[in-house]
């Protein structure tokens, strides 16, 4: 069956596979994203690396004895704005997000990394995930480590997300 999984902080040199990952066009597919120009990593990533509020996880994978990195599992705080919020505004949470590499896909693995994850986590409740709606595997996953859904929506889209349907999720 499948291996251990473990997760580990992210350095510098993990910016090409954490770029391999992202390019990716089925991941991408699945979610709903557009893929980073060199310009829109570069301030990623030093985010990644230097922005306390981000806290990101390479995920390892432990197959035939060697640990693989597959993935990561990555908190950051955006703007997501709900109905109830009584201002309207700009408010912003705590959310969730992660990515294994396709090679790596039905192993288990995020559903795993995201419960270590949770286990380990400093941060607050509630913590919230935002998913396209067409992504069942992601649907799924969240449901497994315990968040609910708390809207259905449709979003206009931006620079790093095509106009379609999304779930916000909520844990704690
Ligand atoms: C979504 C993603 C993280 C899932 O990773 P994974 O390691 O394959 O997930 P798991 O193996 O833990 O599977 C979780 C559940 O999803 C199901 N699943 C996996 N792939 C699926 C698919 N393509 N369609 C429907 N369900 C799927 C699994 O069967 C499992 O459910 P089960 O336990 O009831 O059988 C991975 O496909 C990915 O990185 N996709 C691209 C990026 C992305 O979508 N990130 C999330 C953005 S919100």
């Amino acid at each position: 069956m499948s291996g251990e999984v473990r997760l580990r902080g992210v350095v510098d040199a993990d910016r090409d596979l954490i770029r391999a990952i992202e390019d990716e066009p089925a991941g991408n597919a699945m979610a709903q994203v557009f893929a980073r120009t060199d310009a829109q990593l570069a301030v990623h990533w030093d985010r990644v690396l230097n922005d306390p509020a981000v806290l990101t996880f390479v995920i390892e994978y432990e197959q035939a004895g060697d640990w693989c990195s597959v993935g990561f599992v990555t908190s950051f705080v955006t703007p997501v704005p709900l109905a109830s919020d009584r201002d309207q505004g700009d408010a912003r949470r705590r959310c969730i997000g992660y990515r294994i590499g396709q090679a790596w896909w039905g192993r288990g693995i995020a559903t795993r990394a995201l419960r270590l994850f949770l286990e380990d986590s400093m941060f607050e409740r509630p913590l919230w995930a935002i998913v396209a709606a067409t992504n069942d595997a992601s649907l799924r996953v969240l449901s497994k480590c315990g968040f609910d859904v708390v809207a259905r929506r449709w979003s206009a889209g931006s620079e790093r997300y095509p106009a379609g349907n999304e779930v916000v999720f909520r844990l704690g």
